[in-house]
Formats: C-alpha cells, structure tokens, sequence
C-alpha cells in the first residue's frame, strides 16, 4: 500500500472519537518497530520526521524511499501516512516537493501575521499535490528539535485565524510539553482546549508531547477534538532502557553478543511493544 495523506485518518479518529498515533522516527530499525506495532494491531499511523532526524538519516529522499520500500517489504496493509514534524517553511516546501504524504508547518515562534501568511502558502502548495498540512500556534513546551519555546497556551482567536486558513488538523499549546513531563506538571489545560474546541468550530486537534500523558488525560482531550497525538520520548525512553539492561548484564560480551542484530534487539522489542500499548490507550488499535 502506497503512503496515504493524513486527512482521511484523522478525519475517521475526529469522528470516530479516537486519535491516531504519530511516531516519531529516528532509524531503520525504529520504523521497521513502528509498522511491526501497527499491523499487528491494525491500527492506522502516521510516523513522522523532525528535519534533524531526516538529516540524521541522511536526508527526506531517504526517508520516504525507507518508509515506502517497508511498507511493500513488510506487506504492510494499514494506511501509512509519512509527515514531517515541527517543519520549517524551507523544510515544508522540499518535503512536499520530495514525496511526504504530510507535513507540518510550524510558524509558531513567527508573529501571528507572518504565521498566517507562511501558513497559508504551504496549505496552497500542499493541498495542490494532495498533502495534508499541520499547523501551529502558540508554542509547545520543552524542547522541540534544540528550540526551545515558552510554552503559552494557544490564543483562541488565533487558532481560529490559522484553522480558517483551511488546515487540515491544528496543534496548540495547552500546557502540553515535549520530553520528560516534571513532576510538579500542572496536566493539560482542558479548559483552554474546550475554548480552542469552540473557536475553530471542532476541526481535528494535534496533542504534541503526547508522551508520559495518563491515558485517562488523553481520552479526555479525545473527547475535546484532539485526533492525533505525538510521542517520541516514550519510545526512545523504552528503547534505551532495554539496550542499557542487555549491556549492564553483559550479554554483548557472551557469543557475538555485540552484533548490532543481538544488540538492538532488546530495545526493538521493547519499542513494539510500547507502540502497540499507545495504540490500543488511544483506542486507534483496530480502526484501521
Ligand atoms: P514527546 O517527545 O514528548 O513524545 O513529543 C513528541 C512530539 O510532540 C513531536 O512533535
């Protein structure tokens, strides 16, 4: 199954009352665990890029050829949508142009004007060649790729001034924040949802930092308009965890322990499997 763009996805999880997992991916190995994850719960997905990690696997071209290639080696069925995550107007432009199925254009740290008109233009390039577009207002918090934003909840009016440009699904800061959640966090701010809900007249939502969230806070922003939801700490948090375990235990000493194949394996595992928790806690598992 060729890449699909994300509006009929997130369309289906706006009505049906669910949200579609976006990944993040760093690598290979992370997608080949993201797709295992989402076949094997029939779950429609949307794994996504930061520009860095692109870079760091040298380059979209390469990405969206290892997306595309896994999805037909893996015989993968479920609807696969590739989107770049947090992308410049640079960014969003070339990953449009090179074959993503959706990007994000994230004018967020623009003033509001300069957003909407950055905004709008990649809505038109992207629309024109079938790709679905995200877009922001008012910062995430935490660190979003080395920036490091304040965090504000999102001003309504704002919201609908993006919303209205006719994205297709909007991210807003509502006290949600990448990384490690502190523990002094405050949760998500479900008034402020309710009062973005209300002011773009129910278009489907994008909860960013999604990871550490209690399943019971993103169900509720679900039922609020939220359709997709971000993680990619949880799984490099997982990932790390198991490869530490297997070398602290010294099982790349034993045999050829130290293969990349043995020694990944742990955190690959531990990758599907925390995947297919996210999946089945966003209610997505089997929807596809
Ligand atoms: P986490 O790393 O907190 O899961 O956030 C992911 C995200 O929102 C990517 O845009």
């Amino acid at each position: 199954m060729a890449l699909v763009s994300a509006t009929e996805m997130i369309n289906k999880a706006h009505e049906g009352h669910y949200a579609i997992p976006a990944f993040n991916t760093n690598n290979l190995e992370w997608t080949q665990c993201i797709l295992r994850a989402v076949q094997e719960t029939n779950t429609p997905v949307m794994i996504q890029t930061s520009e860095g990690a692109a870079k760091y696997m040298g380059g979209y071209k390469v990405v969206v050829d290892m997306v595309n290639d896994l999805i037909d080696s893996m015989g993968i069925t479920v609807p696969v949508a590739l989107h770049l995550d947090h992308g410049t107007y640079e960014g969003a432009k070339a990953c449009i142009e090179v074959g993503y199925s959706s990007v994000m254009f994230d004018g967020s740290h623009f003033p509001i004007e300069e957003n909407i008109a950055k905004s709008k233009e990649i809505i038109e390039l992207a629309h024109a060649k079938g790709v679905s577009v995200e877009c922001e207002v008012g910062g995430i918090g935490g660190v979003e790729d080395g920036v490091a934003s304040a965090g504000e909840l999102a001003d309504p009016a704002e919201c609908k001034r993006i919303a209205d440009l006719g994205v297709d699904f909007l991210a807003a800061g509502i006290g949600n924040i990448h990384g490690k959640y502190p523990a002094d966090w405050a949760g998500l701010n479900f008034d402020r949802l309710a009062e973005i809900k209300e002011a773009i007249g129910g278009k489907p939502m994008v909860l960013h930092g999604g990871s550490g969230i209690p399943f019971e806070q993103t169900k509720k922003a679900v039922s609020l308009g939220v359709s997709k939801i971000n993680i990619n700490t949880e799984l490099q948090l997982v990932f790390a965890d198991a490869t530490r375990k297997y070398i602290e235990a010294g099982k790349d000493l034993e045999g050829k322990g130290y293969d990349p194949r043995k020694l990944l394996k742990p955190g690959c595992e531990a990758i599907v499997a925390k995947a297919k928790e996210l999946c089945e806690g966003f209610e997505a598992a089997g929807k596809a």
